[in-house]
């Protein structure tokens, strides 16, 4: 085979690694357990597996969908949209269906990216922004997010010439690694920033249900003017526990969607139907498992927060998202830390520095791990963390 130049830097999605490690262990016979990724533990409710049972025998459902799905799916996310944030979306040219939001997330930079464009990426973040400006030979221009400034780009510190040459920008609140949460002000702000620089914005908000305490998270599109230069990426993963059926949307801008659209109808034949009806079911049928959900990771949260503050892993307890962000000891690096909990406690946490440079210094810990395996891991945390005093005694 003679690979393309552009797969020369592409390696295998960071999870992978971390899959194979997992599986290695196991293979051994040894007991690990892994706060490593975002994928809820909990079944798909009841209600939305019996829909998706149904339509699966229906044999309209067999063949092939259309790219642009259902209109009933269109109209259940904007009702969705309607009742949880309060924004009329037209469900035939500001809503699209995507096979999970990866897969629109990946191929969004095909519409708006020529070679050498610049996208605004956050770092640390979701991998795939990056990726998929790179793939299309653009350039992507790194905005820290740090703890001083609550996570969030500071506009102001990016130079001119990249500010000139951007054509894109990612965002994504609540955010994952860190955690973090945006209001209303900061989506004002990236409004006008947009306005005055004409970049597109992509805000991924797939973790907006799942919250705690008392906040609720918002949505980009409540900003005024936010649909004029930009769309939201959503999904049903998290909010439904329903990652492995794969369904999720884009909504905002119309000529973003219609752009984005053009070039999946050319990739790709739609969401398998029976799995449409079921996201129909999910957005207009009982929202109680919400609450359910958030309840179970609000507790693992609370327990979490607690045993790494006692380790000394300065953590602060997230409004909303899966992910506790954990400021790694001295002495160590993120991946020699995650090295040496998965080797000698079992337990496997998500170096920061997946994430970007910016991630360093931290790991992420996942809230999707079933009640009793997470009280099991923790207290192998605490157990180790008390033979390993202090910390510094590493380098
Ligand atoms: C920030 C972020 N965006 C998008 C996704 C993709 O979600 P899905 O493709 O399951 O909709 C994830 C998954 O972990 C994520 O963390």
């Amino acid at each position: 085979m003679r690979a393309s130049k552009r797969m020369q830097n592409l390696g295998t999605y960071f999870f992978v690694d971390i899959t194979n490690k997992i599986a290695e262990k196991k293979a051994k016979g040894e007991e690990v357990i892994s706060f490593a990724i975002g994928d809820p533990d909990m079944p798909t409710p009841k209600n939305i597996i019996d829909k998706l049972c149904q339509a699966a025998y229906q044999p309209d459902n067999h063949r092939y969908p259309e790219t642009i799905g259902l209109p009933e799916l269109r109209q259940a996310i904007a009702d969705w949209y309607q009742k949880r944030f309060q924004i009329s979306l037209d469900p035939s040219r500001e809503v699209l269906p995507l096979i999970g939001s990866k897969e629109g997330i990946g191929h969004i930079a095909l519409c708006l990216i020529d070679e050498g464009d610049v996208t605004l990426v956050p770092d640390p973040a979701y991998p795939v922004y990056s990726t998929s400006t790179l793939l299309v030979g653009g350039r992507v221009y790194y905005m820290p997010l740090t703890a001083d400034n609550d996570f969030l780009p500071n506009f102001e510190a990016i130079p001119d010439e990249i500010v000139k040459k951007a054509k894109m920008m990612w965002l994504n609140y609540p955010n994952n690694p860190t955690g973090a949460i945006a209001n209303i002000e900061f989506f004002d702000k990236v409004v006008q920033f947009s306005n005055k620089h004409s970049i597109s914005i992509c805000h991924d908000c797939p973790y907006s249900e799942v919250y705690f305490d008392e906040y609720q998270p918002i949505s980009f599109l409540q900003a005024d003017g936010a649909r004029e230069v930009g769309v939201e990426f959503h999904s049903l993963s998290k909010s439904y526990n329903m990652t492995g059926w794969r369904i999720g949307m884009v909504v905002g801008n119309a000529n973003m969607i219609d752009a984005l659209m053009r070039v999946k109808s050319n990739l790709d034949s739609g969401i398998p139907q029976a799995i449409q009806y079921a996201a129909i079911e999910a957005l207009s049928g009982s929202q109680n498992c919400i609450n359910e959900h958030n309840a179970v990771y609000q507790k693992r949260r609370d327990l979490v927060v607690e045993l790494l503050n006692d380790m000394g892993l300065i953590t602060k307890s997230p409004k909303a998202s899966l992910y506790i962000w954990a400021k790694v000891p001295d002495g160590y690096t993120s991946i020699e830390f995650a090295n040496d909990l998965l080797e000698q406690v079992g337990v496997v946490v998500t170096p920061g520095r997946g994430y970007g440079e910016h991630g360093e210094g931290y790991v992420r810990l996942s809230l999707t791990v079933p009640d009793a395996l997470l009280v099991k891991g923790l207290s192998q945390l605490a157990n180790w963390h008390n033979t390993k005093q202090p910390f510094k005694s590493k380098k």
